[in-house]
């Protein structure tokens, strides 16, 4: 024993463990284990890696958190901005933690059983997490969204993974896509599980359960601002709950397109592309009028502040996460970092940490205006037939000799 004491003493273990064990008392983070797991194997130069795993849904969560660095504004006089990347997950988007979690909370209620098709009746990134998760957990799975050309890359992922498509007419907007839903459960709840991801509390509950914790202890508490922009209201239903009530000073900032500010009692002005935000209808979790007691995580006064982003704005700045911080993101991550920009040059903001959500991975929108001027340049650069001249000279085009129209 004494002879193990000294070996210990001498690769520095015991030194190493109780400084990690003074950090963790110091920051109080949510998971001490883990916590104490990972100082000791950043000291010892081994990233604190989980064994392999036969279950692939156990990889959704846990994602990275970073700091914006060259994008912040000048005159910031924030601490610090964190923008989380839920791009990280496996089907590549926050949607995966509520996939898994409606699946699994389905089954344990048995209102899931093996041979059923699980149905989604909203747009997008839950589409593909359902499409994902039902794949590897042996489900069908039918997914449905409007028929409109900024679906393109979620139409071909969904079908990827193996999923049904059902589109419904743009026209009809989403109270039409609603409908097509419904009748396709109720013509036999027997089959179909509808997933419902606006209604489900267990969408609201993935986030109180994981994303929340991960936040607070990513930043080991020190969270003072979280910003997202609001689709189902889930995300700042469940992590916001959480936050406020480890930290009740944390401010939720939630955001909508400006031209579709209903929490704010404004009418939905025409069409915006911030894809997966901004649905034009009160969010269940975040705007009824009463809060059921039945229901935790229905509660619009988890929101301190309701801010706005147009789309313009939304794709500028996820460009200049891109190209400035090398985060490709989408057009609602694009709104959040606006909206964190701007917040971080205000006096009220001075010295605070700002948590930013990047809901899904920029290459997701190749479809969208975001990558319009881009697409235009390639189409000029990568002619078809390609110019198979042998005597033309080695090199046939520059990017940066490329002027845009
Ligand atoms: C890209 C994107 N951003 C933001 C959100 C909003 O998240 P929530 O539905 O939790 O409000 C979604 C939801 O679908 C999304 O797909």
């Amino acid at each position: 024993m004494t002879d193990g004491r000294a070996y210990l003493e001498a690769q520095g273990v015991q030194e190493a463990l109780s400084e990690a064990v003074s950090t963790c008392l110091r920051d109080r983070p949510v998971n001490a284990l883990a916590y104490i797991a990972g100082l000791i194997a950043a000291k010892a130069g081994t990233p604190a890696l989980p064994p392999p795993t036969a279950d692939y849904l156990s990889t959704v969560g846990n994602t990275p958190m970073v700091q914006l660095k060259k994008m912040l504004p000048e005159g910031c006089k924030a601490k610090a901005v964190y923008v989380k990347l839920e791009m990280q997950n496996p089907g590549g988007s926050i949607k995966d933690r509520i996939a898994k979690n409606m699946l699994e909370e389905a089954e344990k209620a048995g209102k899931l059983k093996p041979g059923m098709t699980v149905v989604e009746g909203t747009s997008g990134n839950t589409g593909i997490g359902l499409a994902m998760a039902c794949a590897a957990k042996g489900y069908k799975c039918i997914i449905m969204m409007p028929q409109v050309p900024p679906m393109f890359e979620r139409y071909i992922i969904a079908r990827q993974f193996g999923a049904e498509v059902i589109l419904t007419a743009p026209a009809k907007g989403f109270g039409g896509l609603l409908g097509a839903f419904k009748a396709l459960i109720d013509s036999d709840p027997s089959k179909y599980f509808g997933a419902n991801q606006f209604y489900n509390g267990n969408n609201p509950a993935a986030h109180y359960a994981a994303t929340g914790p991960e936040i607070w202890s990513q930043t080991s508490g020190e969270i003072d601002v979280f910003i997202h922009g609001v689709g189902t209201g889930g995300t700042i239903g469940g992590a916001g709950k959480y936050l406020k009530e480890k930290k009740p000073s944390v401010k939720i900032v939630a955001i909508e397109p400006s031209n579709s500010r209903v929490h704010v009692g404004e009418q939905p002005d025409g069409p915006h592309s911030i894809v997966g935000i901004g649905a034009g209808v009160k969010t269940h979790f975040l705007g009824a009028d009463e809060i059921p007691l039945e229901e935790p995580f229905v509660n619009p006064a988890v929101v301190d502040e309701w801010a706005h982003c147009s789309s313009a704005d939304a794709i500028v700045y996820a460009a200049k996460a891109c190209q400035e911080e090398g985060m490709m993101v989408g057009p609602s991550a694009g709104a959040a970092l606006k909206v964190a920009c701007d917040l971080t040059l205000k006096d009220e903001y001075a010295g605070k940490t700002i948590v930013v959500v990047q809901p899904s991975h920029g290459i997701r929108y190749v479809n969208h205006p975001m990558w319009a001027a881009v697409k235009k340049e390639a189409t000029a650069a990568l002619p078809a037939p390609p110019n198979m001249d042998k005597e033309c000279p080695d090199v046939l085009w520059k990017s940066s000799d490329y002027t845009p129209e």
